[in-house]
C-alpha cells in the first residue's frame, strides 16, 4: 500500500505541503575567490594569494559586474519563459518572493562591504525580497573586521557562515588554514557586535593527525563562541585536491569511517549538551528560528536560482548549473552570453529519489505530504533493518540510517 490515495500519485509533486515549491525560494550567488586553495577543499574556487592587489581589485571589480549582468538576465529570462506573451512587460511577479539569499564561496568577504552591498542592491532591484528573508554570506575569519561586519549589516545582512574547521593548531595547519586557532571567535564576537543575527560556524572533524582530545577540545571551545549555529563535517577526501593526491600516493591516511562515526556521536554529545538542536545530519542550531532558512530550502527540495561561478539551480526537477572557470564565466558573461554548461530535467522516479535523500537528511524527516508514492513491503524492510522509522505520518532516519542514507534511499526507491 501506497501512504498515497492511487488516485492522486503525483501530489507531493503538485500540492506539497513543506517541500518543493512550499518551501519557499532562494538565490544564491558564488563567490569563487580565496586566498589560499586549502588541501581539503573542492568547491569552485580561485586562488588569488598570489596575484598583485590592483590586479585582484580589477578582478573582482569585474566579477561583481558579471554577477549582477548574469542575474538580470537570468531573471528576465525566466519572465519571458514564465509569463504569456499577452501579458509580457506588463507582469512583474512571474518569480516567487525570494525568503533567502545565500552569498557563497569561495571566500565572499574577500570582495569587502561596499561590492557585497553593490551584489545585495541588485538582487533587491531584480526580485522581491521578503522583508524577513534570510540573507547569508559566507565569510573566512581572516577577512573579518568590525568595519565589514558594519556593512553587511547596513547591507541587509543576516547572517554570516565562517569556516573555523577546529581549535587545534596543529590540525589548522594540516588542513591549510590561514588563521589562528583565536581568530574564529573573535570573529564571531566582532560579528555580534555590528548586531549580525545569526552567526555560523563550519567545523571539520576527522582530519589525519586529530586526536579525540582535539575534536572534544574543538567542541567545547565553540560552545564558549557565543554563535547559534555550527556545521560539523565528517572530513571527505576529493580526488582533485592536494588531499585526494597525497592520499592516493600514500603520504596522507584515507579517513577512516569508524573513528569518523565516533567524533560525529562526540559531536552530538557535547553540542547537544551545550543546547544545541541537531536538526541535520551535519548542523546544529540553537532551536528552529535559528536553523539556516537557506540550506533547508535545499533539504525541502525547493526552487532557488544559481548565479555565478559552478552554482547551480533548481525548478521543479530542472536543474542547471554554470561553468567552474572564473575566466570563462567572465569572458561568458562579458560576450552577452548564458554561462550555463549543462541542463537536465529529471523523471518522477529522479525526483523522488531526490526529495528522499535530501529530506531525510532533516531530523524531522518528510511531511507525509510530501512523500513520494513508497512500496509498503519496501517501507517495512527498511523500517526493520532499522534505518527509518514514522512518527506522525513522518518519514524520518534513525541514528543509524542518518550514516546509511544511502541505503535507507535505496531500500525506499
Ligand atoms: C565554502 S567553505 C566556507 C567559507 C570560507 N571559505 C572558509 O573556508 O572559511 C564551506 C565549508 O565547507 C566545509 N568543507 C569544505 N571542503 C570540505 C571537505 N573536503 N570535507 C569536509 N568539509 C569541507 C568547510 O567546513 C568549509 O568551511
Ligand atoms: S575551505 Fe573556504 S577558504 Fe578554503 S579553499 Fe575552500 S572555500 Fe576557500
Amino acid at each position: 500500500m501506497s501512504p498515497l490515495p492511487a488516485t492522486d500519485q503525483r501530489a507531493w509533486l503538485t500540492r506539497p505541503v513543506e517541500s518543493g515549491s512550499a518551501a519557499g525560494f532562494g538565490v544564491y550567488l558564488h563567490v569563487p575567490f580565496c586566498h589560499h586553495r586549502c588541501g581539503y577543499c573542492d568547491f569552485a574556487t580561485a586562488a588569488v594569494g598570489d596575484r598583485e592587489p590592483a590586479d585582484v581589485d580589477a578582478l573582482y571589480d569585474r566579477y561583481v559586474t558579471a554577477l549582477t549582468t548574469d542575474l538580470a538576465r537570468q531573471v528576465a529570462a525566466g519572465r519571458r519563459a514564465h509569463v504569456p506573451a499577452a501579458v509580457r512587460g506588463e507582469l512583474d511577479d512571474a518569480w516567487p518572493a525570494v525568503t533567502s539569499v545565500f552569498i557563497g564561496g569561495g571566500t565572499p568577504t574577500l570582495l569587502g562591504g561596499a561590492r557585497l552591498t553593490e551584489v545585495m542592491a541588485a538582487v533587491r532591484r531584480e526580485l522581491d525580497v521578503v522583508a524577513q528573508a534570510e540573507v547569508t554570506v559566507e565569510c573566512n575569519p581572516e577577512t573579518a573586521s568590525p568595519e565589514l561586519f558594519d556593512a553587511l549589516v547596513a547591507a541587509g545582512v543576516t547572517r554570516v557562515s565562517m569556516g573555523a574547521q577546529s581549535f587545534a593548531p596543529h590540525v589548522l595547519r594540516t588542513l591549510e588554514r590561514g588563521h589562528t586557532s583565536d581568530r574564529p571567535i573573535e570573529a564571531a564576537a566582532q560579528a555580534r557586535a555590528a548586531g549580525m543575527a545569526g552567526v555560523n560556524l563550519d567545523l571539520i572533524f576527522g582530519t589525519p593527525g586529530e586526536t579525540d582530545d582535539d575534536w572534544r577540545m574543538t567542541l567545547e571551545r565553540v560552545l564558549t563562541a557565543g554563535v547559534d549555529h555550527v556545521s560539523a563535517y565528517a572530513l571527505t577526501i576529493h580526488d582533485n585536491t592536494a588531499f585526494g593526491r597525497a592520499v592516493s600516493r600514500g603520504t596522507m591516511p584515507d579517513v577512516d569511517d569508524d573513528l569518523q562515526r565516533d567524533r560525529f556521536d562526540v559531536a552530538r554529545e557535547i553540542l547537544g549538551g551545550g543546547g544545541f538542536d541537531h536538526y541535520e545530519i551535519s548542523n546544529w542550531a540553537l532551536g528552529p528560528a535559528r536553523h539556516s532558512r537557506h540550506n533547508r530550502l535545499y533539504w525541502r527540495h525547493g526552487d532557488y536560482l544559481g548565479i555565478g561561478v559552478g552554482a547551480h539551480a533548481h525548478q521543479s526537477g530542472r536543474r542547471r548549473w554554470t561553468t567552474r572557470s572564473t575566466d570563462r564565466y567572465l569572458a561568458t558573461v562579458a560576450a552577452g552570453e548564458d554561462p550555463v554548461t549543462g541542463s537536465e530535467e529529471l523523471t518522477d522516479q529522479e525526483r523522488a529519489e531526490e526529495r528522499l535523500m535530501l529530506g531525510l537528511r532533516l531530523r524531522d524527516g518528510l511531511h507525509p505530504g510530501d512523500l513520494p508514492p513508497i512500496d509498503a513491503l519496501a517501507l517495512e524492510e527498511a523500517m526493520d533493518a532499522g534505518l527509518v522509522e514514522t512518527s506522525c505520518g513522518r518519514l524520518r532516519c534513525t541514528d543509524d540510517g542518518w550514516f546509511l542514507l544511502d541505503e535507507a534511499v535505496g531500500r525506499l526507491v
